[in-house]
Parts: C-alpha cells; structure tokens; sequence
C-alpha cells in the first residue's frame, strides 16, 4: 500500500523539494497510527515530499518499497524494521545508489555500520526494565504477598521491541526478585489486540494462577482484558497488569482500574525523523542514536493524564 504527500519539483525558495521514502511497518496498533500521523504531519510541515507506505507487517513488502524508493532515486529513506535481521542486501543496494538510511523506531542487526545513518527511537530494552521496575511497586501498592506468578505478551517475534523489553524486564527480575518472581507463561501476540486476547484466553486455561500480566504494548493489554473478564476475574485486581506505550486507550483502560502502570514509549517521532532528514541533506553530522524522551505512569495518574494525552 503506498501513498504520496506532496509532488516533486521547486519548493518556491529556488532549491529542489526533499523527497523522502518512508516504510511504515504496518497499523498493528495505537502508536503505530499515532507514528504515522506524526511522520505525514512533519513531512508536510517541513514541505518535503513524502513517499509513504505500509507493509502491512511484512518483511518482503518493506524490502519492495525500499528498492522502489531507490528506482525512484529518492533523497532519503527512512524506515522502521518490522523485524531486527535480514536488512544487509537491500541496504547495501541503497548505499550503492548514495541514498543514506535514517532508521526510525526500530533498529536492524548487522555487523556493517555504514549501511544506515542513524536511529531516531526508543531504549526498548531500558523500557523493560522500567516495566521490572514499576511492577515492583504496583504490587508493592496492591500489599501483593507470596509468588509473582507472570505472564508476558511479547510483541512480533524478531522485532526489536519484542526482544528487548523481554531483555530488560529479564534483567531486573534476575538480578534482583530471582526467588519469588517468574515468567510461567509467555508468547506473541504480535504487538495486536486480537493477539493479546486470544493468547491471553489461552494462557488462562494452561495456567489460572496467572496473577500478573507483562504486556509488550497497551494494545495487548486491552485485549488480554477482554479475556480476563470472560474468564470472570478482574483485571488490575485479580491480574495486575503493567504493559508498554502510553495511547490514551491505556489510558482509559488505567483510569477504570484496569491496567496498572504504564511505562511511556512515545510514537511523536516526526519532527526529529525531518530535522535529521535536513541535517543529513545538509552533508551534517547526526548522532548514532538520536533517543527518545518518555515518562512512566502509575494508575493514580492516569485521570490527571488521560486529557493531555494527544493519540
Ligand atoms: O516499535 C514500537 C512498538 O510497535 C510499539 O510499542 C507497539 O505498539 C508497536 O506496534
């Protein structure tokens, strides 16, 4: 699926307009509609011309827009990876055809450094562990006495984010809760909340003494919710429940109680996504890692929050 913003040509001021290809992973969830928002706005607010498109959570699709960004000889191509390996081939090809790669939300795994610019985005495996962290005081909160006994919804196998909140949150429960915390169950519900309530429904059966739940991202927990319900227990109470993201249906869904904290990974990254796409036009230098600020949130915050949050 592809669209365009824009068209080619003179920006008025004399210099060419900047075209930029973007591959969007896909509309899985509430911050990912918030990220595309957020990178069509900026694109057209910083007048550049945007060649946008959605692969629908596929790899192979993400590796045809790229080659079609480089046919179309593009200036910049900007992509968030559905998945961390796989990457070299098409972005040597980029680098061939002199087109540099800004990397957004997600980072790629390979051994050759040179094949993109840098990554504008999240420390996913730094959100795990503030998802170990606030969960230590959510049960601290709830006066929670004996085995934590957790169930993780991770998010699309191979992602970045999957792998590392997963990492993160290991770390924190190794180190510090190794005799009464443990993850009995864990599984993808690929970052979807028809995922998450159909996994969730599932690890209910194999295990009801299930009594907290570490969700990869809100949408998850919204449908995990749905099964925890029809199974007659109360989400926040029965499950606490902490998951990752921020979009005001968190919100909503922490503000009746349901879920219990939020650990913030913020989607808003077009403005900085536009201004390293100038920089590096420019002939600038960036960062390797330009990262992203975000905040945590119990649940006695989230009414306060839940009218500020602007996706
Ligand atoms: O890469 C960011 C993750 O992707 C978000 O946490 C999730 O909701 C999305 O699908």
């Amino acid at each position: 699926k592809e669209d365009e913003g824009g068209s080619n040509g003179s920006s008025g001021g004399g210099s060419k307009k900047i075209t930029l290809g973007f591959s969007q992973v896909g509309s899985e969830s509430g911050w990912r509609s918030a990220n595309t928002d957020s990178i069509k706005s900026a694109a057209k607010e910083a007048g550049y011309n945007l060649k946008f498109s959605d692969a629908q959570q596929k790899q192979e699709n993400q590796i045809s827009a790229i080659r079609s960004y480089i046919a179309q000889k593009v200036d910049v191509i900007a992509f968030s990876p559905v998945v961390v390996t796989g990457w070299d081939a098409v972005l040597k090809e980029a680098k061939a055809a002199k087109i540099p790669v800004i990397l957004t939300d997600r980072s790629v795994e390979t051994k050759d450094e040179s094949l993109f610019v840098t990554l504008v985005g999240s420390d996913f495996t730094d959100e795990g562990r503030r998802a170990a962290k606030i969960l230590e005081k959510v049960l601290e909160k709830a006066g929670h006495k004996g085995k934590v006994k957790i169930a993780q919804l991770e998010g699309t196998t191979g992602a970045a984010p999957a792998i590392e909140r997963a990492k993160g949150f290991k770390e924190i429960m190794d180190a510090e809760h190794k005799d009464d915390w443990e993850i009995v169950v864990t599984q993808t519900g690929d970052f979807t909340r028809a995922g998450g309530k159909q996994v969730m429904a599932a690890f209910l059966q194999s295990n009801p003494d299930i009594n907290v739940l570490y969700a990869h991202n809100d949408d998850m927990a919204i449908g995990a919710i749905q099964s925890i319900e029809a199974a007659g227990k109360k989400p926040g109470k029965d499950i606490l429940i902490v998951s990752v993201d921020g979009v005001k249906d968190g919100f909503v869904a922490m503000s009746e109680g349901k879920i219990n904290a939020i650990v913030e990974c913020n989607p808003l990254l077009g403005p900085q996504l536009m201004e390293v796409v100038q920089t590096v036009k420019d002939g600038g230098t960036v960062e390797r890692w330009i990262k992203t600020k975000e905040s945590d949130f119990m649940q006695d915050q989230a009414k306060d929050a839940l009218p500020t949050r602007k996706y």
